[in-house]
């Protein structure tokens, strides 16, 4: 029988090597290299002049979009694109008609599926449902490519943040200024940036040179004209990503090493999630939510729904991705991987964070989760469910295609879960 959720990786590497055009290095052309790119890819000498009339609502700072977001979109979307591409974390909407789904399948997931709302009729004596397109994720506002405010969250659910403020900048600081220090420092000011500190393959900070933090995320103090009020009050996590990050996981996941600190940064707009408040039962998360010796070896040995015959050397799934419990960038740079190389499960000091369950962009299905949290069947009959097929209860298949299914899962194939493969809350607690 098929091994679930585990790694057959050693082909499909020698395959890939030897047949994808892209490289399997970090950026082929460098921009932000961890700090503040080239001015002129975000702000425009064009733009009017100080002092003369602009558009009503424009951005103050002469960006080269409309506003902070659609300059980002500028280049992390490129019209046309329909496979993964390195930086690119959005689809265009030419790119992704009905039935499709969107290109980019990174760790944060393509915002395009903000714009993938579907609706399904009811199993015979069951009222239908729907998943709009907003609810799949962090609606940043990006006008120049459609991208528009949540209509339904005014704001930051657990915090204030308004959501009519969001964007690219509110979580990622345009001018890279944060910066990671010898000793894991993280600071504004000192040693200047060398490089990107995101990936496998980033130097270390040395006494007279740091490294960015982590995908360029703002710090503690952290503010922008957008909002100022709440600064930050968290420093970004420790993680290291691999530079092969934006790919199918058909053959091998896409390890993130998660070592300390997400869920406390996800806290700087959200602080009332980390526990339990005003009457909402939340999902515990952060530094002190230890797996402890049980839910590790839950973890370790569950390979799909009936099928605990998994083991701790391969029971990693990006799926349901811990924190190591560590800021220690020599073990998180060892754990960053794209080939399987690194599939270990976690130990008992291991941690569920935010985005044990959420990606931190946008994903197919509501609350950005990695998962849908709102189907009784992942995986229905051997396949993944989807219109198209008339076995498939709608509400199962959920107004997706199969495409859009497979998509959803990063193109893993269908038989890396059992035939009734259930919910991935299983994988930590296994009650399947
Ligand atoms: C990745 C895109 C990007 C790059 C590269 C960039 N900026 Fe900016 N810049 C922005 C955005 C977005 C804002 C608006 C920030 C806000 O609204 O808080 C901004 C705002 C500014 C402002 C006004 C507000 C402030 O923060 O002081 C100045 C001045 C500025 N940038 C100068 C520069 C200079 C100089 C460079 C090159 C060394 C540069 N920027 C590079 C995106 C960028
Ligand atoms: C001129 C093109 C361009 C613009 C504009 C641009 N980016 Fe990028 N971005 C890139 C490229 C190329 C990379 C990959 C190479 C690198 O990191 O330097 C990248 C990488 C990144 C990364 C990963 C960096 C790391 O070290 O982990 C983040 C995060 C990011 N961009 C955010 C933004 C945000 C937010 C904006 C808007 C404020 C923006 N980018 C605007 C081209 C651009
Ligand atoms: C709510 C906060 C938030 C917003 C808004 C946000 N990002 Fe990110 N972004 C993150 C985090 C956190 C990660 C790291 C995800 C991971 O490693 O799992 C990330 C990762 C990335 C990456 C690396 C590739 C990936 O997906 O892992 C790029 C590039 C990037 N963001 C660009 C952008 C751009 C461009 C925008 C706006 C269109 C944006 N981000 C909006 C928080 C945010
Ligand atoms: C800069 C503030 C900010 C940060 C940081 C931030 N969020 Fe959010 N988040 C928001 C806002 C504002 C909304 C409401 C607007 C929306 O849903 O699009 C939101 C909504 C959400 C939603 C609900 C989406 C839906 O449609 O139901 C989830 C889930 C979420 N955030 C998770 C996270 C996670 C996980 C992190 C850390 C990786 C994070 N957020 C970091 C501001 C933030
Ligand atoms: C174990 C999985 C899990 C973890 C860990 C988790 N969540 Fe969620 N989250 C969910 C599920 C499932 C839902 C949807 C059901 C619900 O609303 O309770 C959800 C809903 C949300 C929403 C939407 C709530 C709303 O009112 O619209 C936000 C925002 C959110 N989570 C943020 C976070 C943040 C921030 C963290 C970390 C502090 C976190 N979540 C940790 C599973 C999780
Ligand atoms: C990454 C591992 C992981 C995942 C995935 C996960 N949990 Fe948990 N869960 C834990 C840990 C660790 C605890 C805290 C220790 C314990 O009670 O076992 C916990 C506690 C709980 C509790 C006890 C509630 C409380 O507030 O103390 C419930 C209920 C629960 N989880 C439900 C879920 C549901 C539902 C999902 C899927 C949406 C889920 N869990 C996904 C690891 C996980």
């Amino acid at each position: 029988m098929e091994s679930v959720l585990r790694l057959r990786t050693v082909p499909f590497l020698i395959v890939s090597l030897l047949f994808l055009g892209e490289p399997f290095i970090v950026p082929a052309t460098a921009f932000h290299s961890g700090g503040v790119g080239d001015c002129l890819g975000c702000h425009s000498m064009h733009a009017p002049a100080a002092g003369t009339e602009k558009p009503a609502g424009a951005h103050p700072a002469s960006l080269v979009g409309s506003d902070p977001g659609s300059t980002c979109l500028s280049c992390h979307l490129k019209a046309g694109e329909t496979r993964p591409s390195s930086h690119r974390i959005a689809t265009a909407d030419a790119d992704m008609p009905a039935g499709l789904p969107p290109a980019q399948i990174t760790p944060g997931g393509d915002f395009g599926w903000l714009k993938k709302s579907y609706r399904w009729g009811g199993d015979p004596g069951e009222a239908g449902g729907s998943s709009p397109g907003e609810r799949h994720g962090h609606n940043i506002v990006a006008a120049d490519y459609r991208y528009t405010a949540d209509t339904k969250n005014f704001a930051a659910p657990g915090g204030t943040y308004p959501a009519d403020r969001l964007s690219c900048i509110s979580c990622h600081d345009p001018h890279g200024k944060y910066r990671r220090l010898a000793g894991g420092i993280i600071g504004t000011g000192g040693a200047p940036i060398l490089g990107s500190g995101s990936y496998e393959v980033s130097p270390l900070p040395t006494g007279t040179a740091a490294v960015g933090v982590y995908r360029l995320l703002g710090g503690k103090g952290y503010v922008t004209s957008l909002y100022g009020g709440a600064p930050f009050s968290a420093d970004p996590p420790a993680a290291v990503s691999p530079s092969d990050f934006n790919r199918p996981e058909s053959d091998s996941d896409t390890r993130v090493a998660y070592g300390a600190g997400m869920s406390e940064w996800c806290a700087n707009c959200h602080a009332a999630l980390m526990g339990e408040s005003a009457g909402r039962k939340v999902h515990p998360a952060g530094a002190s939510v230890k797996f402890g010796a049980d839910t590790a070896s839950t973890y370790n040995a569950y390979a799909g729904s009936g099928d605990m015959s998994g083991g701790p050397a391969t029971a990693y799934t990006s799926l349901v991705p811990f924190e190591i419990g560590t800021n220690d960038y020599s073990v998180l740079k060892s754990m960053a991987r794209s080939d399987g190389a690194a599939s270990t499960g976690p130990d008992a000091n291991a941690n569920v964070m935010c985005l044990s369950c959420h990606r931190a962009h946008a994903s197919a299905w509501d609350h950005a989760a990695r998962w849908n949290m709102e189907s009784a069947f992942l995986v229905y009959g051997g396949n993944f469910p989807g219109i198209e097929d008339p076995a498939a209860p709608p509400g199962i298949s959920q107004g997706r295609t199969r495409a859009e299914t497979r998509r959803a899962f990063y193109e893993r194939p269908p038989g890396r879960f059992a035939a009734y493969q259930r919910s991935l809350c299983n994988k930590c607690h296994a009650k399947d």
